[in-house]
C-alpha cells in the first residue's frame, strides 16, 4: 500500500477528522439545513470538502475533483470525495459517519480510503495492492449461507419508499438479516472487514460509494459494474457482497450480473 495518492489521501483523510471530530463534538459550532426531504446539509460538508481539495490540489496541481458539495469536473486523472458519508448521522449525533476519497485514473478506481473519525479507523485500498484496515489486511467474510447473512439495505430520497420496501421483502424474504445505518461509504467498509456480508442500494451517488467499492473489489468481494453508462456523473444502483452470496442477492435485488467480471473486483 504504497501508491503515493493512497498515502496522501489517507493522511488528508486523517487531517479532516480531526476538524470533523471537533465540529461534531460541539454541535452548537454549526447549523443544520436540508437540501431535500431527509437530505441533510450542515455546513461543516463544505468546509470539509475545500480543506481536502485545497491540499489535493497542492500535491496534485493536474487533477481534477468531483465532490459532494462542490466540483464535477470529470479527466483522467480525478479524486471523487464525499466529505462527510452520513451527514444525517453527524447532525444529529450519532457517531457513525466517515469521510471517504477515491482516486481514479482514466476511468479505474486506484484509490480508495475511508475514515470514520469517532472510531480512529483508516480503511485503505490501493488497485492491485489490497486492502487494510489500520495497516492490517482486510478480507470479505466467508459467508456463503444468505440466512445466516446480514445485509445493509441503503435507502435515500431518491429511490422512493415503495422500491425500497420492495427490496427490503425480496432481500429478507430469502433469510438475510437486513440493517440501515445511514452512510453507504462506511457500510462499503464494513462488507471489506467482514463485519457485514454484503452492501445493497437502488441508486446511489460516486462520491458515497467508489472508495468502498475499490476496498471491498481489493478485500475479494463481488462488486457490480457502478461505473456503467453514467455512473460517475450521475450514479448508479449498488451490490457489494462476498463471492459466494453473488448469485443469490443479484437475483434478489436484480442488480449486477451473475457472470461478468465486475469492476474494482481482482
Ligand atoms: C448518503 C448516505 C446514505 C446512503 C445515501 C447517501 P450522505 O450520503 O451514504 O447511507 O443511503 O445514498 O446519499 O448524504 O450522508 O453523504
Amino acid at each position: 500500500m504504497t501508491d503515493p495518492r493512497c498515502l496522501c489521501a489517507q493522511a488528508i483523510a486523517r487531517e479532516a477528522g480531526q476538524v470533523m471530530r471537533k465540529r461534531f463534538e460541539d454541535r452548537s459550532s454549526f447549523t443544520l439545513s436540508f437540501k431535500g426531504h431527509q437530505d441533510y446539509l450542515t455546513e461543516v460538508d463544505g468546509e470539509i470538502e475545500r480543506l481536502v481539495v485545497s491540499r489535493l490540489r497542492e500535491i496534485f496541481p493536474g487533477d481534477t475533483f468531483i465532490g459532494e458539495e462542490g466540483g464535477r469536473e470529470a479527466s483522467d486523472s480525478v479524486w471523487v470525495i464525499d466529505p462527510i458519508d452520513g451527514t444525517a448521522n453527524f447532525a444529529r449525533g450519532n457517531p457513525h459517519f466517515c469521510i471517504s476519497i477515491a482516486y481514479l485514473a482514466k476511468g479505474e478506481p486506484k484509490v480508495g480510503v475511508i475514515y470514520a473519525p469517532m472510531q480512529d479507523a483508516m480503511y485503505a485500498a490501493s488497485a492491485g495492492g489490497g486492502a487494510a484496515l489500520d495497516g492490517v489486511p482486510m478480507r470479505v467474510s466467508g459467508e456463503a449461507d444468505i440466512r445466516q447473512a446480514t445485509v445493509e439495505i441503503g435507502w435515500n430520497n431518491r429511490s422512493g419508499i415503495p422500491g425500497f420496501i420492495s427490496l427490503v421483502e425480496r432481500v429478507m424474504g430469502r433469510g438475510a438479516g437486513m440493517i440501515r445505518s445511514g452512510s453507504g461509504a462506511l457500510g462499503m467498509a464494513y462488507v471489506a472487514a467482514g463485519r457485514l456480508d454484503a452492501y445493497v442500494e437502488q441508486h446511489i451517488n460516486a462520491w458515497d460509494v467508489l472508495a468502498g467499492l475499490l476496498l471491498v473489489g481489493e478485500a475479494g468481494g463481488y462488486v457490480s459494474d457502478f461505473l456503467a453508462g453514467e455512473g460517475l456523473a450521475k450514479g448508479n444502483p449498488v451490490l457489494a457482497c462476498t463471492p459466494a452470496l453473488r448469485r443469490e442477492l443479484v437475483e434478489a435485488s436484480g442488480i449486477g450480473d451473475q457472470a461478468a467480471k465486475p469492476s474494482g473486483a481482482r
